[in-house]
C-alpha cells in the first residue's frame, strides 16, 4: 500500500495504522467485503485501495455514524459543502469557539442527526471518540486545543473515498448478526468489535458490549457457512492483556500485529508497544505463508 490510507476524520478504534498489516492476511481479491462494525471503515477503504473486493458492505450499529459513510461515498460534494458551513459557524464566535461544539451537539441531540453535525462533533471531540451518555444523548466533550478536521483536507480525502466504493457499497445500521446472517462462501469478513473491557451497556440503539460467548457462537456460524473472516479482538500494552482469547475450538489462528507505541504510555513517560490480535479463519491460514513474518509478542519483547 502506498501512502496513508485517506480517512473521513479520527475515530477511537480506527484500525487505519494497522490496515497494511491486516491486509497482508486477506486473499488478493475475492467478491465481497462485509464489515459488521465497520465504525469509520478503515479495512473497507484500505481494501478499497488495492481493488481486493468487488463489492463492500458497510454496517454499523450506529446509525446517524453510516449516515457519515453514506453521504461522504455516495454524495461528497454535499457532506463536504454541509461540514464546511458548520465548521465556519465556530469562527464567528472567536475564542469562545468551545461554545459552538456545545450547540452543535444541542443540535444533534435534539433531533438533527445530520451528517455534518455528527461529523463535526466527531472532528471536535476528544481523541475522536463518541460516547453516549444514559439519556442516549451524544455526552463527549470538545477538545479544547483544536477546531477539527480542515473542510479542505476532508474534501480531498472523501473524494479519493468516493472514486473507490461509490457504486461497490451497500450501507446498514442492523445488528452485527444481520451481517453474519447476510454473508456467503465468496464473501470475507472483517469483524472489530468494540473492545471486551468497553460496555456502553446503556443505549443499545449505538453501542452494546458485544458478549464474548454471544460472539463466539456467531463466529461458528461463519465458518459452518465456510465464509473467511478476519478479526480484530483486543491486544496487549505493556505485558498487560486486554481480554479472552478467543476459543481454540473455532479453529482460528492467533496472531500479535505490532500497532506501535502507545500513546496513553507515552504520556505517563513509559514506553510500551501495543499489540492487537488479529485472528484467522482455519480456511485464510494457508495465505500465512505467503504473509512476511510477524513476531509473537513474546519475540518482540524479548
Ligand atoms: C472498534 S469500533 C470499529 C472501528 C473500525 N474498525 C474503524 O476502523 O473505524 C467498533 C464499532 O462497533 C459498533 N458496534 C457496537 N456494537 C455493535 C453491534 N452489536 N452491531 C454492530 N455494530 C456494533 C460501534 O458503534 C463501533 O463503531
Amino acid at each position: 500500500m502506498n501512502g496513508k490510507t485517506p480517512h473521513i476524520v479520527q475515530y477511537q478504534g480506527s484500525k487505519r495504522k494497522l490496515a497494511p498489516q491486516i491486509l497482508e492476511y486477506m486473499p488478493k481479491t475475492f467478491h465481497r467485503l462485509i464489515e459488521p462494525f465497520s465504525g469509520m471503515a478503515a479495512i473497507t477503504i484500505a481494501a478499497a485501495m488495492e481493488h481486493r473486493a468487488n463489492c463492500y458492505v458497510i454496517n454499523d450499529l450506529n446509525r446517524p455514524l453510516v449516515g457519515i459513510l453514506k453521504e461522504a461515498i455516495e454524495k461528497p460534494v454535499q457532506l463536504v459543502t454541509e461540514y464546511r458551513k458548520v465548521w465556519n459557524e465556530q469562527f464567528s464566535y472567536g475564542e469562545k469557539h468551545v461554545e459552538h461544539f456545545y450547540v452543535v451537539r444541542d443540535r444533534f441531540n435534539s433531533g438533527q442527526e445530520t451528517p455534518a453535525n455528527l461529523l463535526y462533533l466527531i472532528a471536535r471531540c476528544v481523541k475522536g471518540a463518541v460516547r453516549y451518555g444514559g439519556n442516549g444523548k451524544f455526552n463527549q466533550s470538545p477538545d479544547k486545543r483544536r477546531h477539527g478536521t480542515n473542510p479542505d483536507t476532508l474534501e480531498q480525502n472523501v473524494s479519493t473515498i468516493s472514486s473507490l466504493l461509490k457504486g461497490k457499497t451497500r450501507y446498514f445500521a442492523l445488528d452485527y448478526h444481520d451481517m453474519i446472517e447476510m454473508a456467503c462462501p465468496g464473501d470475507l469478513v472483517y469483524l472489530d468489535p468494540p473492545y471486551q473491557g468497553v460496555t456502553n451497556v446503556r443505549d443499545k440503539r449505538y453501542f452494546s458490549g458485544v458478549p464474548f460467548d454471544e460472539f463466539s457462537e456467531a463466529i461458528k456460524t461463519l465458518n459452518e457457512k465456510q465464509v473467511d473472516y478476519l478479526i480484530s479482538y483486543d491486544g496487549v500494552c505493556g505485558g498487560k492483556e486486554y481480554g479472552e482469547d478467543l476459543p481454540e475450538s473455532l479453529g482460528c489462528k492467533k496472531i500479535m500485529l505490532n500497532a506501535g507505541l502507545s500513546s496513553q504510555a507515552t504520556l505517563l513517560g513509559k514506553k510500551s508497544t501495543t499489540f492487537e490480535a488479529l485472528y484467522i479463519s482455519e480456511s485464510l491460514i494457508p495465505l500465512l505463508y505467503s504473509a512476511p513474518k510477524q513476531l509473537s509478542f513474546w519475540e518482540a519483547m524479548a
